[in-house]
């Protein structure tokens, strides 16, 4: 298997080992964008239409491809995202990543519709563990899962804000998607809930973890709750990014969530730069959504991003390999980056700056 995984050279091909590896309801669940996944593809695309202008003639013999946010040293500038019950792809799951993250030097952000417990993933490695945090109907429940991920070890929340309803994946419809058995989502069990085994699609089997009333008011139960920082994902508008700031969150992570919320999202190459020019100055812009090479961080950094996220090239890797899966799959993102810097004039990421992007005229 390790062969295998050595003869594959970028974090798309590990799609195709994956899906010889999972079940069709696994892969399918994983892939999966909402409606007709125009958004899940235009993430990818949006990417590609961002030409470089890569500086000739400057040193770049030595380079440091490392940043910091929020306290946390990145050795580059890549967070793993939070996607939910990875114990479909590894029989170790979140700790599985977690441990490649450590491997890697990178935070991982844990989902929380993991599969594995807070407590399993913070001590099973020492990487940064940033947890997501969906707020439910239960604000009371919430508020305390926010606290116990602080009193586990993790670095920061980051409250996922898109989700006042689960998108409409299809083909988790057609294959009647259901928590697997022997699987639970462990860290939001409590006595009277719904089993989440029953039904199909996410809007059956968990739509007990989300709540269609949230507003604003809600982030500031959670950030109040709390003495780690607070980032706020899924944000694709600049005033939403301001507002996110005025609710004291110490980051912005902009993203559609995949294409899996709402199709016909702008992609997020798209909206990354309204939202730039809006609170550059107030935090920092982490942006996910079909970042897929090392070039692709590179773009984002140019573009005025501080990191980038990255969700399904991790659970491809985690499904081809398990930890050495994911190992390969960073290794190769890392890698493709510094060799973008160096071939773009950058020395660190500092030098990443919007000169190097074509503008069309
Ligand atoms: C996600 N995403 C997600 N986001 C979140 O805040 N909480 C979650 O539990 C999940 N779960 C999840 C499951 C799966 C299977 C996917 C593919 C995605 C969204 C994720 O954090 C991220 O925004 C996207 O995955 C980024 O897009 P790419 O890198 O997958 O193109
Ligand atoms: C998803 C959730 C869990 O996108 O965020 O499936």
């Amino acid at each position: 298997m390790i062969n295998d995984m050595n003869s594959i050279l970028n974090s798309e091909s590990f799609m195709a080992l994956a899906q010889s590896r999972l079940s069709k309801m696994a892969f399918d669940y994983y892939r999966s964008g909402a409606w007709g996944e125009w958004t899940l593809q235009a993430n990818v695309d949006a990417w590609k239409e961002i030409s470089l202008l890569p500086r000739s003639l400057v040193d770049v013999s030595r380079r440091n491809l490392s940043c910091e946010i929020l306290g946390m040293r990145l050795p580059f500038p890549l967070l793993i995202a939070p996607t939910a019950m990875q114990c479909m792809a590894d029989a170790q799951g979140e700790v599985a990543t977690a441990r490649a993250a450590a491997n890697a030097g990178v935070p991982m952000v844990l989902s929380s519709l993991s599969t594995r417990s807070i407590e399993d993933v913070v001590n099973a490695s020492s990487a940064d563990v940033v947890m997501q945090i969906y707020i439910s109907s239960d604000r009371g429940f919430t508020k305390s899962l926010a606290q116990r991920a602080q009193a586990a070890g993790c670095k920061a929340l980051m409250v996922t804000v898109d989700t006042p309803v689960w998108g409409v994946r299809e083909r988790d419809i057609h294959n009647g998607f259901r928590v697997p058995d022997g699987m639970s989502i462990v860290n939001l069990q409590r006595p009277g809930q719904p089993t989440g085994h029953s039904g199909s699609g996410m809007g059956d089997a968990l739509g007990w973890t989300i709540d269609a009333s949230l507003t604003w008011k809600d982030l500031d139960v959670i950030r109040q709750a709390v003495n780690i920082p607070v980032m706020v994902k899924g944000i694709l508008r600049a005033d939403d990014a301001e507002r996110a700031f005025d609710h004291g969150a110490a980051a912005v992570v902009v993203s559609n969530h995949g294409g899996r919320q709402l199709d016909g999202a702008a992609p997020t190459a798209h909206a990354l730069p309204a939202i730039v020019s809006a609170v550059a100055d107030r935090g920092p812009i982490i942006v996910d959504g079909g970042i897929r090479r090392g070039v692709d961080i590179l773009r984002a950094l140019a573009m005025g991003a501080s990191a980038v996220q990255v969700g399904r090239p991790i659970l491809w890797g985690l499904a081809a390999g398990g930890e050495a899966g994911v190992d390969r799959v960073l290794h190769i993102l890392a890698h493709e980056f510094d060799l973008a810097m160096a071939l773009s004039g950058c020395a660190n990421v500092k030098s990443i700056t919007a000169d190097l992007i074509y503008q069309h005229a």
